[in-house]
C-alpha cells in the first residue's frame, strides 16, 4: 500500500478558514432529546476532516504516547501528540468554546481532554460514562464516518436516543450519560475523537 501523502499547505489553510460551528441549541434535531444532549455542525468542513485524516494515517507509534480501554481486541483509546495533528486544534478551540455556552461559564476557566477512536470494520464502542474525575461536559467530533459504521447511543435514566453520526457532527452530553457506538458494519474505518471538558485547575 502507498504511503499517505503528508497534507499540503493549502489544505490546512483552507481547513482552518472554512470550519463554523452551529451553536448547538440552533439545531432541529435537538428537539425532543435536547435535556441530556445538544448537536452541533461543522459547516463545510471537509477540507479540514481532510487534512485530519492524512495527519492521522502519518502517526507514528511514538506520537501515540498513551492507550486504555481494551475492549473488542482493541485499544477504544488513542492519545495522541497534539503536534503530530496540529489542525486539531481548531476542533477542541471551538468545542471548548461551545462548552462554555452550554455550561454557561467563562471559556478561560475550562481545559479541554481529547483522544482519537478508531473503529475498524466489525468493531464496537462498549457502553460507558466519562464520569470518574471532574469533568463538566463530554463529547464527540466526527472525522471519518463511512454509512452504516454505527450509532451513537445514549442513555440517561429513562431517556434514550439514537444520534446518527457524520463527518463534521459534534454531540455534546454530561459525563454521566451511558454511552456506546453500535457495530461498524461497513467495510471502512469509522474516525472520531472523544473528548472531555472541566475546570481548569488552579
Ligand atoms: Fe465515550
Amino acid at each position: 500500500m502507498a504511503a499517505p501523502k503528508p497534507p499540503t499547505t493549502t489544505r490546512i489553510q483552507r481547513g482552518i478558514n472554512s470550519v463554523i460551528f452551529s451553536p448547538p441549541e440552533r439545531n432541529p434535531e435537538n428537539n425532543g432529546s435536547s435535556a441530556f444532549y445538544k448537536l452541533g455542525e461543522c459547516q463545510d468542513c471537509e477540507a479540514l476532516n481532510a487534512t485530519l485524516l492524512a495527519r492521522i494515517e502519518l502517526l507514528t507509534e511514538n506520537e501515540i504516547f498513551h492507550r486504555n480501554h481494551f475492549l473488542g481486541g482493541r485499544y477504544e483509546n488513542l492519545y495522541v501528540v497534539l503536534d503530530a495533528i496540529p489542525e486539531m486544534r481548531v476542533i477542541l478551540d471551538l468545542a471548548t468554546a461551545q462548552a462554555a455556552h452550554i455550561l454557561d461559564q467563562p471559556k478561560k476557566e475550562l481545559v479541554i481532554g481529547w483522544w482519537l477512536n478508531i473503529m475498524r470494520p466489525g468493531d464496537y464502542t462498549y457502553p460507558h460514562t466519562h464520569d470518574d474525575a471532574d469533568e463538566l461536559l463530554s463529547g464527540v467530533y466526527y472525522i471519518v464516518v463511512p454509512p452504516r459504521s454505527g450509532k451513537l447511543l445514549l442513555t440517561k435514566g429513562s431517556q434514550r436516543a439514537e444520534v446518527e453520526p457524520r463527518a463534521g457532527r459534534i454531540v455534546y452530553f454530561k459525563p454521566d450519560v451511558l454511552h456506546e457506538v453500535m457495530r461498524n458494519e461497513s467495510d471502512g474505518s469509522r474516525i472520531s475523537i472523544g473528548f472531555n471538558v472541566g475546570p481548569v485547575q488552579t
